[in-house]
């Protein structure tokens, strides 16, 4: 977490100084603060400053002398009456692309309210850094003779152990040759929807539902049936044909409720009786 907070702010770094280079505000022959000052500045850490300085050296925009401040390179300063770098979509986009463009921004966020409601952050004092440490340590040190790609599927010594904890945690009965590893959720949604749904095919959401999967199903061209909810979760009496249902059966997403056995059933029921694909997101 604390690398994907470094990457995060070394991204900004990097595309600050471009900006002052492309507009001018930095001129070539310019010599940036040291990482020292630049660090201090921006509240970042040397590492950070010294990672993003790098980069842009790598890709010409900077000059680095073991034991000199970096210089600003030639020939990168926007010429007179150049457009500034545009944000506007590129055209000639996929099918694909046209429909995640369509799809709502996520919701700003606020500054200055009154209260937080926002669902899911976690208190950070509640991470448990030692034992983290330790085991990351731990796993570094075991590293093989030989550095290479690891296995797509994911590592198979995680999914042994995730086999165990499904059967302990959730009575899956599985084998690790049917688990994949994947970066968060919205990939195994995108990984779903493009195996499991084509371009005009309707799919089950639940009515209020989860928007991020709905977004991975419509992007790859599934059309959206939003089916109600009620207290006892999706109400299943009421299904309509459609390639795969997505829901989620053990604390729906946002309402709370769990999805009761005798609608369990029905859902099972009904997937086997159309062929379609149940996606269980177990948050
Ligand atoms: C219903 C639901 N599914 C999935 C997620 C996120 O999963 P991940 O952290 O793997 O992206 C969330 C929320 O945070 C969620 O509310």
């Amino acid at each position: 977490m604390v690398q994907l907070e470094q990457d995060r702010v070394a991204r900004r770094i990097i595309a600050a100084i471009k900006e002052q280079i492309h507009s001018g505000a930095y001129q070539p022959g310019d010599r940036l603060p040291s990482t020292r000052a630049f660090a201090a500045e921006w509240g970042a850490s040397r590492t950070t400053v010294t990672a993003a300085y790098n980069q842009l050296n790598a890709e010409g925009y900077l000059i680095i002398r073991h034991g000199a401040r970096a210089v600003v390179a030639a020939g990168l300063e926007r010429a007179t009456g150049e457009a500034p770098v545009s944000t506007a979509p590129p055209r000639n986009l996929s099918a694909f692309a046209r429909r995640l463009l369509a799809l709502p921004p996520p919701p700003e966020q606020q500054p200055g309210k009154v209260a937080d409601f926002r669902y899911g952050d976690l208190s950070g004092a509640d991470f448990p850094v030692p034992a983290w440490r330790r085991a990351s340590n731990k796993a570094i040190l075991r590293r093989g003779a030989r550095l290479r790609y690891g296995d797509p599927q994911g590592s198979s010594a995680l999914r042994v152990a995730l086999q165990g904890y499904l059967w302990r945690a959730r009575g899956i009965n599985c084998v690790p040759d049917q688990i994949v590893i994947v970066n968060g959720s919205q990939q195994g949604l995108d990984l779903c929807a493009r195996l499991l749904l084509d371009p005009g095919n309707p799919f089950v959401i639940e009515n209020p539902g989860y928007p991020l999967a709905r977004h991975a199903f419509a992007a790859a061209g599934g059309v959206a049936v939003p089916v109600a909810v009620d207290a006892d979760g999706l109400r299943t009496d009421a299904l309509p044909p459609a390639r795969l249902a997505c829901v989620t059966p053990s604390h729906q997403f946002p309402l709370g409720s769990v999805l009761s056995a005798t609608r369990r059933r029905s859902l099972l029921a009904w997937a086997t009786a159309t062929g379609a694909y149940i996606v269980e997101d177990d948050y």
